[in-house]
């Protein structure tokens, strides 16, 4: 193996981390070449050791009741199976080569070292805060007429958060965003780079069709990490049904789980149905600016929003997300002082 392939900076974990230290743990890893089809990792196996993938492709692939999913496809760059060794749990998935290559091979006590690297543990933070994400499964949430499910906004959802932008009525555009138009790809970008923990979004899917029907975000505020801006968006066809209402409630969950007490929204005037939803919790409107409104609400009085079993079931699934940020590693939890880096946040672009 070339000296090149041990560059730790080939990898997207270790792309910050500091390079002499990173260099000899990363020198100290176990190369192994894999065949097409061998298979790197199995489902329900013990997981002792992750993998940097150097060369190649490999495929993650699940199984739930007898269904083979494929999850990812992954290339040289890649890191695998880390969260199975962190965790102590067995493999989640199984990794099968696709096209011949080699990855570097390391045990528990390796992987810890490299995330104690200065640098390193924000990155690995966030990519395994998002693959808990996409692990999770989806709370079913009663609404008034109906039910809908809740899980968290992933970035493989791109495409059908696009397109379900593009089927909003210009009016919601105008009230989500106060704009006119679609979002552009820069601001799409923003509203999908999530950490979980300081930005956070539910998608909400019509059980039925298992289509994005709505989401909900809130937006961790810098100067003050107790409160976070919140933002909905439904689909036109469903206002009216107690969507927003029960997404306020949601959020609410999530918030409080990451130690956010009240939420700010920024409204325009005219929207009726959004100030009737905050209107629940008792909100209390101060002019901001011409046509706009904003209210600074209690999570505490979103309780009442969703029922308690609900809650449970929601607050589970974002508390299994959080863990990314207490991984055994370092004495932080997830709270308002040390959760992970915030996105850059423009105002109107994703906190409205
Ligand atoms: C705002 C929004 C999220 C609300 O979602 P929703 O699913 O319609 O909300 P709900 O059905 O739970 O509640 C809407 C409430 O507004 C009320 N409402 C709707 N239009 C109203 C009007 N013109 N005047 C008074 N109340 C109105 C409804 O009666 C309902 O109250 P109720 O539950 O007491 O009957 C949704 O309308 C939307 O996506 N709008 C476009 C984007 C947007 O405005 N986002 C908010 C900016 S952050």
């Amino acid at each position: 193996m070339s000296v090149m392939s041990r560059d730790p900076s080939r990898f997207d974990v270790l792309s910050e981390g500091d390079e002499e230290q990173l260099c000899s743990i990363v020198a100290s890893l176990e190369q192994r070449k894999y065949a097409e089809e061998e298979v790197l990792f199995t489902q329900g196996d013990g997981a002792t050791t992750f993998a940097l993938v150097n060369g190649g492709q490999f495929e993650i692939v699940r199984t739930d009741d007898a269904v083979q999913r494929s999850w990812a496809l992954v290339g040289p760059g890649s890191i695998l199976g880390e969260m199975g060794v962190l965790r102590q749990r067995p493999r989640v998935a199984t990794v099968i080569c696709r096209q011949p290559g080699e990855v570097l091979l390391g045990d528990r006590t390796q992987l810890v070292a490299l995330i104690e690297t200065p640098g390193v543990l924000d990155r690995m933070q966030l990519l395994i805060t998002t693959r808990l994400a996409e692990d999770t499964e989806p709370v079913l949430v009663a609404t008034r007429d109906s039910a809908f499910a809740f899980r968290p906004l992933v970035p493989r959802d791109r495409d059908a958060f696009v397109a379900g932008l593009k089927a909003l009525s210009n009016r919601s555009l105008y009230r989500r965003f106060f704009t006119g138009g679609q979002p552009s790809d820069r601001i799409v970008d923003r509203l999908l780079a999530l950490d979980y923990i300081d930005h956070f979004a539910w998608a909400v899917m019509s059980p039925d069709s298992g289509q994005g029907v709505a989401v909900a975000r809130y937006n961790r505020e810098r100067s003050d990490r107790t409160i976070a801006e919140v933002a909905f968006a439904v689909a036109d066809e469903l206002h009216g049904r107690g969507l927003g209402t029960a997404m306020l409630g949601a959020l609410a969950v999530a918030a409080r789980t990451a130690g956010i007490t009240r939420l700010r929204a920024e409204v325009l005037t005219d929207n009726a149905a959004m100030r009737a939803v905050l209107d629940k919790v008792g909100a209390i409107w101060e002019p901001v600016e011409p046509g706009v409104v904003e209210t600074l609400v209690d999570v505490a009085a979103c309780d009442r929003l969703v029922d308690g079993a609900t809650a449970a079931a929601l607050g589970e699934s974002v508390t299994k997300i959080f863990t990314a940020t207490n991984l055994g590693l370092t004495s932080s939890a997830p709270s308002p002082d040390n959760s992970t880096a915030p996105h850059p946040v423009t105002r109107h672009e994703t906190s409205t």
